[in-house]
């Protein structure tokens, strides 16, 4: 379970994060924080590309950085994003983070949707039922 202080602070970073998004094309700003086994915490932010398809999702960008720095499993994430980085509705994660979230965390992990006020909950496993996996876990 975790505590309702972490998810807070998670729900904290994630909004800050939308700061450093690189968006100059859909000025789309999202920001996600992570928090790993041992409760330290890794950011994201999306950044864009010209080339579109090079865009790398905020979500990806702080399981990138975490995973580069040698964790390899994760409790929580936390997303915030919106219009010019206007936190207004619950900003999803898309598809290709779903699957990338799926190869690091359990079905039961929590993700909280940052809104206006408040925030929403999922689980991992209701975002992507059914995940393609080749490993045992
Ligand atoms: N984006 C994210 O960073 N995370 C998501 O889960 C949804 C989409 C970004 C990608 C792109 O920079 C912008 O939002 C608009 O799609």
């Amino acid at each position: 379970m975790i505590k309702q202080a972490t998810i807070d602070h998670l729900l904290f970073l994630a909004k800050g994060m939308t700061k450093q998004s690189y968006a100059p094309y859909s000025h789309f700003h999202v920001g996600a924080a992570l928090l790993c086994d041992d409760d330290s915490i890794y950011t994201g932010c999306n950044i864009e590309n010209a080339s579109y398809g090079a865009t790398n999702c905020a979500e990806r960008t702080a399981v990138f950085k975490a995973v580069s720095e040698g964790y390899r499993h994760f409790k929580a994430l936390a997303i915030a994003g919106g219009p010019e980085g206007e936190i207004d509705e619950a900003c999803p994660p898309c598809g290709i983070c779903r699957q990338v979230l799926s190869e690091f965390c359990d079905a039961d992990m929590p993700i909280y949707l940052a809104k206006s006020e408040g925030y929403d909950e999922y689980t991992l496993g209701q975002l992507l039922p059914l995940t393609f996996d080749l490993l045992e876990k």
